[in-house]
């Protein structure tokens, strides 16, 4: 209700106005990198900026607010110093993130506390309107308070409990601050000459010293002049229209115009729920409410001020509309007008089909397979290994492809020189390998290291997996790779040309970039594979991925040099160049490490838990992902390049950019370049960031929206399920195999399972450029059809990791490659292929065209 009266309390609405407007450009414009400079500007403008304001000031209107003191009375110094530490303070979590979340989620919980005050001190304001229920009884300002707190965290109970310890502890210091006297006024005089300038001085000159510290700890970080200080202003003129607001009103409008500006800049593009977006709106439409019912009753048009609810609701109507409108357009794709992942689907299952029905039904037949295949005949041991296989119910008898790719190279050297390398590497310093010593009576393994005691479960791994075979294989002395990431790069000179090198350098590459290094053999190892380049072709110009090992070949891929964090800057990378055999867990296309199942596989954090699981009907329709910054190690900018940080970046929509999807335009299907990305689809983000040097880790943290800590079963709430690489081998890929939801999956390290996990079947194959994601989930989860694919995806992978990927399974594959290795190190064997009947010519390219 507006009352036209002679007075100007109209002017307080212009003010709350004007406060509401700055208040929110500043916010949107804010940004951490520059927090500490623009507020220093903003308190050094705010003194000249509030005095031009005040100018007309007539003094019969002011309510008791500022009515009370005289003139002469000042704040004494130390109360201001109190005030100034405290805003200094704040603009300093303000620019540290983590804990600005901290700060923004308590924002609304200043309301009540200010309003407890108040009535303490017995100045309520008597407040009015439809809101004023909320800002005049302390159960209404604690209600609207709770829902602001819950909507900013998220509505994680936990961390709205913990917002609520501070904000008491706020509350009784405060209180006890406050001076006792009843009868003075609240908010303390703020007189301009008394308080604001003294008080802005202080302030930023305690600012000034935070800056220099930050300066020197950190270092320069490059941000526009120009914006800097229009920055700086804005924020000023914000705080000088929050004063002369409060003046009439209440210091209670302060938290109420900064709450507001948060959840109005608030992109509900980006929220993972309608509820969330919704939310949002909410808490500035409550907000905006009590705020007007502070305002003085008989101010004239102070439901004007409503115009910035309206205003609030514009970003989230708009957000619905493209939403629809990205869901209507998806309908063009049905059973006679394809989506491109359709055809995959269908050759992915014909690929399966013919793994199932190929495999070899009897003993005789596994060894004509394996000669066909490899040229040589099996290993001894080879028709125990065999019956062990069928007993284990072993669905692959003849694809193991990826034991022949690696140990091949080394059947040039003899049996001794095999020992030889392994006892050079044993001696060697920094060699960062475990020298294992398989007992092949007992079926149990030693492994020791130079001086590491932990050995990553590996001893425990291989028991386990060895268990029961007890006198079935020989002795086998092998290497194994400490780290998770790979180590060997196999010359491709021959042993003859061998003897001019030294036989093998170990080099420490940790932090550095090691492109080079691991494509050196590209070209000579390419010649003649050029025919698979068509592969390349792009569906729609979108990058699906159709073959998964073309997609996976480095040396096809010379783009990958910036993409991927273990080739930009590892974090430990220890380079061995020469014919060394060991094992690694995982290992790109041009490197020889033997492949050996991750023990992270069988530990325990990353083993699937059925009780945890839901059904597909409960499970969010968006893909998820949660985790940590691995992949490389940020000693420059370049962290934004690494493959779980330009993942996260893509999810989040933290850049502007372009994000291509598949339309019908002027009846043809092609693809269209938007900058939506719904929010609603993808639930990502970080939950630590580490690996970087100090400067690049709070770049990372001010870029990236920071999640809490992450239930590590909270994947299964999600229909899509992400996974990618990180230092190495992700070890939470089987948990998401196993499980009910569909899992995703981007890699460029090779892996033991990989002759048996067909893409499109077992699991969606994602390109490293990512260019298909926003398209893929929006199919996966916007369109019938798509959604049937994934839940179809779903179901075969679990089904398959329960028959294929078992302990079992790796024991089979073990079982077999330490047969191979057996028969590499025996010191009888000769230089050249195993059995010479086979020997001359090369091995056939077996990779499955896929
Ligand atoms: C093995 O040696 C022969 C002759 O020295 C060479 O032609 C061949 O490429 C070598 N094979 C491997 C896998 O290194
Ligand atoms: C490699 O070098 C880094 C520093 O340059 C060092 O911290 C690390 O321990 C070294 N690694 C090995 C295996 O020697
Ligand atoms: C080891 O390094 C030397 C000198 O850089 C080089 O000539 C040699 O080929 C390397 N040996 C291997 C096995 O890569």
């Amino acid at each position: 209700m507006w009352l036209p009266k002679a007075d100007d309390a109209g002017a307080s609405v212009g003010y709350a106005g004007a406060a509401l407007l700055f208040a929110t450009l500043a916010q949107w414009l804010s940004s951490q990198d520059s927090e500490l400079e623009t507020e220093i500007l903003c308190w050094a403008f705010l003194p000249v900026l509030a005095k031009s304001l005040s100018q007309p000031q007539p003094k019969s209107l002011l309510r008791p607010v500022v009515s009370g003191k005289a003139k002469g009375t000042s704040t004494s110094t130390y109360s201001l110093w109190i005030v100034a530490g405290s805003a200094a303070v704040y603009s300093l979590f303000k620019s540290e993130t983590g804990l600005i979340q901290f700060l923004v989620r308590r924002m609304p919980a200043l309301t009540p506390l200010l309003l407890a005050a108040q009535k303490y001190l017995g100045s309520s304001p008597r407040p009015a309107g439809l809101f004023s229920p909320l800002v005049s009884t302390n159960w209404g300002a604690i209600l609207g308070a709770s829902f602001g707190v819950l909507t900013f965290s998220n509505w994680s109970i936990g961390s709205f409990l913990f917002s609520i310890i501070p904000a008491a502890f706020l509350f009784i210091v405060y209180t006890a601050l406050l001076p006792r006297n009843r009868t003075s006024t609240f908010p303390p005089s703020i007189n301009l000459e008394n308080v604001i300038r003294p008080l802005s001085v202080r302030i930023a000159v305690l600012l000034l010293i935070i800056w220099g510290a930050d300066l020197a700890f950190f270092g320069f970080n490059t941000t526009g002049i120009i914006r800097t200080f229009f920055l700086g202003f804005v924020k000023a003129l914000s705080w000088s229209f929050v004063i002369q607001a409060a003046r009439d009103a209440s210091w209670i409008v302060a938290p109420l115009i900064t709450t507001y500006s948060i959840s109005f800049t608030t992109n509900p593009t980006n929220e993972s729920s309608d509820f969330q977006a919704v939310a949002y709106a909410f808490v500035s439409v409550i907000t905006l409410g009590q705020l007007i019912a502070l305002l003085p009753k008989q101010a004239r048009f102070r439901l004007t001020l409503w115009v910035f609810g309206l205003a609030s609701l514009v970003p989230l109507l708009s957000n619905f509309w493209m939403i629809r409108d990205a869901q209507e357009s998806a309908k063009i794709f049905g059973p006679e007008r394809e989506h491109p992942v359709e055809g995959l689907v269908r050759s992915g299952k014909a690929n399966f089909k013919s793994l199932l029905k190929t495999q070899s039904k009897t003993y005789k037949e596994a060894v004509e397979e394996y000669q066909r295949r490899y040229y040589a005949a099996p290993p001894p041991g080879f028709e125990a290994w065999y019956e062990f296989a069928v007993r284990q119910k072993s669905p692959i008898i003849d694809d193991f492809d990826a034991i022949h790719h690696a140990i091949s190279p080394f059947w040039n050297l003899s049996g001794k020189r095999v020992i030889e390398t392994m006892n050079q590497i044993h001696f060697a310093q920094n060699s960062e390998m475990w020298f294992c010593n398989f007992n092949g009576e007992s079926a149990t393994t030693d492994c020791a290291h130079a001086y590491r005691v932990f050995d990553r479960h590996l001893g425990f791994l291989l028991d386990r997996l060895f268990q029961g075979l007890d006198g079935a294989l020989p002795d086998v002395k092998f290497l194994v790779n400490h780290f998770d990431e790979p180590r060997i790069l196999i010359p491709t000179w021959g042993a003859e040309e061998s003897r001019n090198h030294p036989q093998l350098n170990i080099t420490n590459m940790s932090h550095q970039p090691i492109w080079n290094e691991v494509t050196k053999f590209c070209a000579s190892k390419d010649i003649g594979k050029k025919a698979k380049t068509q592969s390349s072709a792009k569906v729609f110009d979108l990058p699906f991925v159709m073959d998964q090992s073309f997609a996976m070949n480095l040396c096809e891929h010379p783009e990958y040099r910036n993409m991927h964090g273990l080739f930009m800057s590892p974090v430990s990378f220890s380079l061995v160049e020469g014919f060394v055999p060991a094992l690694s867990t995982g290992s790109p296309s041009t490197m020889g490490d033997i492949l050996l199942p991750s023990p992270a596989y069988i530990e325990g954090e990353f083993v699937y838990d059925d009780s945890k699981e839901v059904g597909w009907d409960e499970k969010r329709n968006n893909l998820y992902w949660a985790g940590s910054t691995t992949g490389g190690f940020a000693t420059d900018a370049n962290w934004a390049n690494y493959q779980r940080q330009r993942f996260v970046k893509l999810a989040q929509n933290l850049e502007r950019r372009e994000y291509y999807y598949l339309r019908e335009m002027g009846g043809i299907i092609q693809r269209v370049a938007s900058s939506f990305l719904n929010g609603r689809l993808f639930d990502v983000a970080f939950t630590r960031i580490f690996q970087c040097d100090r400067k690049y880790c709070r770049d990372q943290k001010r870029f990236f929206k920071v999640g809490g800590w992450a239930d590590k079963d909270k994947a299964l709430k999600s229909r899509l399920v992400f996974d990618l690489d990180g230092n190495g081998i992700s070890g939470r890929y089987y948990k998401l195999l196993a499980s009910k939801s569909a899992p995703m999956k981007q890699t460029l390290l090779r892996e033991w399972h990989d002759d048996r996990l067909v893409p499109w079947v077992h699991y969606i194959p994602v390109s490293q450029s990512l260019e298909e994601l926003p398209e893929l989930v929006f199919y996966l989860t916007s369109t019938e059809a798509g959604q049937k694919r994934a839940r179809e995806i779903a179901e075969q992978s679990r089904d398959w990791f329960f028959q294929a990927l078992r302990e079992k399974d790796m024991a089979v594959y073990m079982y077999r490659l330490l047969l191979e290795l057996a028969r590499l190190q025996d010191p009888n064997r000769e230089a050249g292929s195993p059995a010479t009947k086979y020997s001359t010519k090369p091995a056939p390219d077996n990779t499955k065209k896929l």
